[in-house]
């Protein structure tokens, strides 16, 4: 049995994070702040804890055990809002990065995971880019000054999910909630867009096994799908409106150490099976 920190462990991918280390037997502690997680994804196993990336190294329940790792995933993880709220961007991402690897650091924790994009080889301009950005170069950072064990997950666009929430702004749940509320999908642009779908469980197994890799792992299939291509599949009327400034035009992995095992045509299947 094993003790872990999750951090984001009530968004979506982080709660079915927690789920797996729980349903192996290991003790979990989630850290999160509920900006965009939500109570009903704990694990009821799980230990919870609200608080500040400044307040950590003073939280009696972090430090008074011995952890086996951290894995860090709390993150403002909007792309769009946060190009309008670069304050929340860093603040919720970069500022915890940097607290949880010092906490790692003076606890001698043995390992660090953590939850990166692909934004910081595609889109390294924007406030979602540059927090993740800059946290890489802190994990390589606190790796190289202090001798941390860090790895890298670098994921794709994550779908799938029943708890993904479309305040996260992600594609394919966004496309979900505006079939069932209006009946019709908004497209940005002419939907040209091209973006590597990961189905969540695959992501989930990639960021468990990230504990015994080094490096930075991408986790994409290597097959792009066009925005327009997607939103056909959920065969309802489309509607075309303007495509935000600084959007890349294709995102695809060139090469994972990560082999996928769900296809996009399974793995949409089951999620438009779930509408
Ligand atoms: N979903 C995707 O397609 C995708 C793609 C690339 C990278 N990622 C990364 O994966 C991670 C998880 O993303 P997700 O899709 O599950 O998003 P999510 O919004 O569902 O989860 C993020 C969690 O972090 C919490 N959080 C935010 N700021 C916090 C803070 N300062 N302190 C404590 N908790 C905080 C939120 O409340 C939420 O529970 C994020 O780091 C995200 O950037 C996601």
């Amino acid at each position: 049995m094993k003790n872990y920190i999750v951090t984001g462990g009530l968004g979506h991918i982080g709660s079915h994070v927690v789920d797996e280390l729980i349903s192996r037997g290991d003790n979990v502690l989630v850290i999160d702040n509920l900006l965009t997680g939500k109570i009903e994804n704990k694990n009821p196993k799980a230990e919870f804890l609200n608080c500040s990336a400044y307040d950590i190294l003073s939280q009696k329940v972090v430090i008074s055990r011995k952890w086996d790792a951290v894995f860090h995933l709390a993150a403002f993880s909007n792309v769009r809002a946060g190009n309008d709220d670069p304050i929340l961007a860093q603040e919720s991402g970069l500022n915890l990065t940097v607290a949880m690897l010092n906490l790692c650091k003076v606890q001698n924790i043995p390992k660090m995971v953590f939850v990166s994009s692909v934004v910081v080889e595609f889109n390294p301009h924007i406030p979602y880019g540059i927090e993740k950005d800059a946290s890489e170069r802190y994990c390589l950072y606190f790796a190289k000054h202090f001798n941390l064990d860090v790895s890298v997950i670098r994921l794709h666009n994550i779908y799938g999910s029943p708890r993904h929430d479309i305040s996260t702004g992600n594609v394919i749940p966004s496309f979900i909630e505006q079939k069932r509320k209006n009946g019709k999908i908004q497209i940005s642009g002419d939907g040209s867009q091209v973006r590597d779908f990961v189905y969540y469980t695959d992501a989930v197994s990639a960021i468990l096994e990230a504990e015994n890799k080094k490096g930075i792992t991408e986790i994409g299939t290597g097959r792009g799908y066009a925005i327009l291509e997607v939103a056909k599949l959920f065969n309802c009327p489309l509607e075309f409106i303007d495509r935000p400034k600084g959007e890349v035009d294709s995102q695809v992995c060139k090469k994972s150490d990560y082999k996928t095992t769900i296809s996009f045509e399974d793995g949409i299947r089951k999620a438009l099976s779930s509408m």
